[in-house]
């Protein structure tokens, strides 16, 4: 047969494998059988040296015609085969109900948190921040805590070992009020690390760095050297808060503490004070509250937090006067908030991210 004529029944044989290829495999050796190097239009092209110089061109356009029609019939097979595969074998049931997907949740302590900042910030209070890793001077010292108070003890605080090179020199940069400069007498005492035991320390902070009135809540984590048990933890969180302003009275501390747990606890919460002792706050009181959540443990009263008038001595150290100024402060945990608010028992629960308990809040 005369090569001019073998390319149309070749062409639509070739036409007719691709177009009804029933996968990707399939048409793939479609492909080879037409198109390949070794395919029967390779061998069709290499009959061209066989014609007369006249006959060849027309020839070779005609061969090229039919690859080319191939070519497009090939990529056309694919395209179908390709979106054929990328659908479910099974039909869709539209009325099914979706997936959900779970929804994160906050932890139950920041929860707390943020409602606690969220009642002061009514109040015109602000949020402030300190170093984790303090100094004795910014978590004692300032806090007219002295040296042989029993916070300090090694017992109780966890301090910080670190090679002298590595402590920046209090001596040397700015200086604040009344700070014992570590070169005094050699002692490294005041520069001793350690973290911090209180939000306490934020108070001094804050104080040394900005003018009255002063209106913050601070809160964070602290650390303590207890063993782990039902209602004690090495790491827990607290809050902090500092008032200073001309005449500020008790009776502003207890208003603002009452409208603040009257908020996290409900409006029938009752609060009352307790004389105390704290080294920072003169007088100082502890404060007990009584709530639907208090008589569920089988308690009328709670104590949930200490608090007081800001200390003469504590401004003279962040230079304040206090013939002009005063203030109260008050410190308290959150966990045992959290605890009374929603009735667990156990403060570890907190810390370890078992998600069938972090769910429930
Ligand atoms: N720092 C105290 C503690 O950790 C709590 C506290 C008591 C904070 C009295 C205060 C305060 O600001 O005035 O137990």
């Amino acid at each position: 047969m005369a090569l001019l004529e073998q390319i149309e029944p070749l062409k639509q044989s070739g036409l007719a494998e691709l177009r009804n290829a029933s996968d990707t495999a399939a048409l793939e050796q479609a492909r080879v059988n037409f198109l390949g190097a070794h395919g029967k239009f390779t061998a069709l092209m290499k009959q061209l040296g066989g014609l007369s110089k006249e006959e060849r061109p027309a020839a070779g356009k005609a061969i090229n015609n039919a690859k080319a029609e191939l070519e497009t019939a090939l990529a056309e097979r694919r395209r179908e085969l390709e979106l054929k595969a990328s659908q479910p074998n099974e039909p869709t049931d539209f009325t099914l109900p979706g997936r959900r997907r779970l929804l994160g949740k906050l932890h139950p302590l920041t929860q707390v948190t943020e409602d606690i900042v969220r009642s002061f910030r009514k109040l015109g209070f602000v949020a402030a921040d300190g170093p984790e890793v303090e100094d004795e001077y910014h978590c004692f010292d300032a806090l007219n805590t002295p040296a042989d108070h029993p916070a300090r003890d090694t017992q109780d605080t966890f301090y910080i070992q670190h090679p002298a090179s590595s402590i920046e020199n209090p001596g040397s940069g700015p200086q604040p009020l009344g700070a014992p400069k570590s070169d005094e007498g050699g002692s490294t005492l005041n520069s001793q690390r350690l973290l911090r035991t209180h939000t306490s320390s934020v108070q001094i902070r804050v104080m040394e760095k900005q003018q009255p009135p002063v209106r913050i809540i601070v809160p964070g984590r602290v650390y303590r050297r207890d063993n782990a048990d039902a209602t004690h933890n090495p790491t827990f969180q607290q809050v902090e808060g500092l008032y200073v302003d001309r005449n500020v009275t008790v009776g502003d501390l207890k208003g603002t503490v009452e409208f603040v747990f009257k908020e996290l606890m409900g409006s029938e919460t009752r609060i009352r004070f307790r004389p105390h002792y704290f080294s920072y706050t003169e007088p100082s009181f502890e404060i007990d509250f009584s709530s639907a959540f208090t008589r569920k443990l089988g308690r009328e009263w709670l104590e949930l937090a200490g608090c007081g008038m800001v200390h003469p001595r504590v401004f003279e150290q962040v230079g304040y006067d206090p013939e002009i100024w005063t203030g109260w402060a008050f410190g308290f945990g959150i966990e045992r908030i959290a605890m009374i608010r929603y009735g667990i028992n156990d403060i570890r629960l907190f810390y370890e991210n078992d998600v069938r308990f972090l769910k429930q809040f």
